[in-house]
């Protein structure tokens, strides 16, 4: 007998993961499957027989995060060969964790083109303005053509960080729409639209001012922007003179200024040892902080390096780039680093917590430090960068940090300066938090404090290095 589930363009995985499970929990081989996507051409068997009644089964945790990315990929054969590794699954528990593996190494190929795509489509959205006389919402509409069907994966990372307007994204496929708090999907063909408006001057506005001449590789930037995204991006016609003035502004530049979302930290989540959940930190929904921030912010530096750094978690700024300490704190970091003899570009640096936690006032996201709980939640993702990078010892700068690393939540100021064992066996340097400084009426002598601990961690790494 063969079957044919036919699935809809919409909730595409949700009808993929009721047919999988009625069919393999009775134990229908792949081969009897014709997976199709409604609207594509009737198989051999036209509708195929009827779905048999399904019966609990069980996957590995890791499985079904995967297959919905899988599910949104434009290749053919994706949902069969995700119904073939389910079933496979079933005797191997280990299954996805085996990278050797063809199958499932052809879905984490899927699974990071969606991902990529996603990513893409987070960093070249542009809405256009088109609030009408007297609304008391403003409303903005986008145009954006993706690679892979991603219209819902990505609907939530829009509905946090565009919440307080109305809004509709546009793609030749799926219309978006957010209104009064809601999110509504309409699979319906559009045509390419032209939105140019008042708010393209806005937009290069901003680019121009957030361009970072210092950081001016074109190289990155073009395969961080590819030329096809170009044609909707209302900035792309000033990018050639920006970078032919890249050298006369840095010169001026105070300040160092947002960049696009890293694509590098999706590298490295990729390089985490396996854990089933690693394929997840971006929808991480072990506590509640990663729903209302921008992205999760993993670290950075190079991965041999025998010193670690570990702050608390990414501030406003951070939360934006998606890169640690690239705020205030991190640029005081910076400065003390230097006058200890320390060099931040050697080191991996990373947080306790992968996300922004904040509480809303007016426009501003105020930090709120994280609870034990939530340090504990994250801790699957500080493990992995510490069984990655492998660090001769490891820097918590301030309380969180501490706990995390060595499970010991006890005042800070009586540890600071002290080396501690590790959860990981690893010895963990206890200072100061660089916040703690921008916060205290009498820097200096914080200040004092944390350079001096800077400096032993500089000699701890001469030593290391001299051995
Ligand atoms: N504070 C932190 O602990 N980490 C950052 O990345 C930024 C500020």
């Amino acid at each position: 007998m063969i079957y044919s589930p036919r699935l809809p363009r919409l909730a595409t995985f949700e009808a993929w993961r009721d047919a999988a499970r009625a069919l393999a929990s009775n134990d229908i081989p792949a081969d009897d499957i014709e997976w199709a996507l409604e609207g594509e051409e009737e198989g051999l068997f036209g509708g195929g027989a009827p779905l048999p009644v399904p019966r609990e089964i069980s996957v590995p945790s890791a499985f079904l995060p995967l297959a919905k990315l899988v599910c949104a990929h434009r290749a053919g054969g994706v949902h069969d060969l995700l119904y073939r590794v389910l079933l496979r699954c079933r005797g191997n528990a280990r299954l996805l964790g085996n990278r050797a593996d063809a199958e499932v190494q052809q879905l984490e190929a899927w699974a990071k083109n969606v991902r990529r795509d996603m990513h893409k489509m987070k960093a070249f959205v542009r809405f256009r303005d088109v609030t009408p006389h007297g609304a008391n919402r403003r409303q903005f509409i986008s145009w954006f053509e993706p690679d892979h069907r991603i219209e819902e994966l990505i609907a939530s990372f829009f509905t946090r960080r565009f919440g307080d307007m109305d809004w509709v994204i546009v793609t030749p496929e799926v219309t978006t729409r957010f209104a009064g708090g809601d999110v509504s999907h309409e699979a319906v063909a559009s045509e390419r639209l032209d939105l140019s408006d008042e708010t393209e001057e806005l937009w290069k506005t901003y680019y121009a001012n957030i361009f970072n001449p210092a950081r001016l590789k074109v190289k990155a930037m073009q395969s961080e922007m590819p030329k096809k995204y170009w044609k909707n991006l209302p900035e792309a016609d000033l990018i050639p003179g920006l970078i032919a003035g890249a050298e006369a502004r840095m010169r001026k530049m105070q300040e160092d200024a947002p960049t696009l979302p890293p694509i590098r930290a999706e590298r490295i989540l990729e390089r985490l040892p396996t854990r089933d959940e690693a394929h997840d930190l971006h929808a991480c929904a072990r506590c509640p902080i990663g729903a209302q921030a921008t992205q999760a912010v993993l670290g950075v530096g190079p991965l041999d390096s025998p010193l670690m750094i570990v702050g608390e978690q990414p501030g406003d700024r951070e939360d934006l780039e998606g890169v640690p300490f690239v705020g205030p704190a991190g640029q005081l970091l910076d400065a003390i680093m230097s006058e200890a003899g320390l060099d931040r570009h050697a080191a991996y640096v990373t947080n306790a917590v992968k996300h922004f936690k904040f509480s809303p006032r007016g426009k501003r996201r105020i930090h709120q430090s994280p609870h034990r709980s939530e340090v504990e939640a994250c801790r699957l993702w500080l493990e992995q960068e510490i069984a990655l990078v492998q660090p001769a010892f490891i820097l918590a700068l301030g309380a969180t940090a501490a706990l995390a690393l060595t499970g010991d939540g006890t005042a800070l100021m009586a540890r600071r300066g002290r080396v501690e064992r590790g959860r990981e066996g690893i010895p963990v340097l206890i200072t100061l938090h660089p916040s703690a400084i921008l916060r205290s009426d009498g820097p200096t002598a914080l200040r004092e404090l944390l350079k001096q601990d800077l400096a032993k961690a500089a000699k701890m790494q001469e030593e290391i290095n001299t051995l």
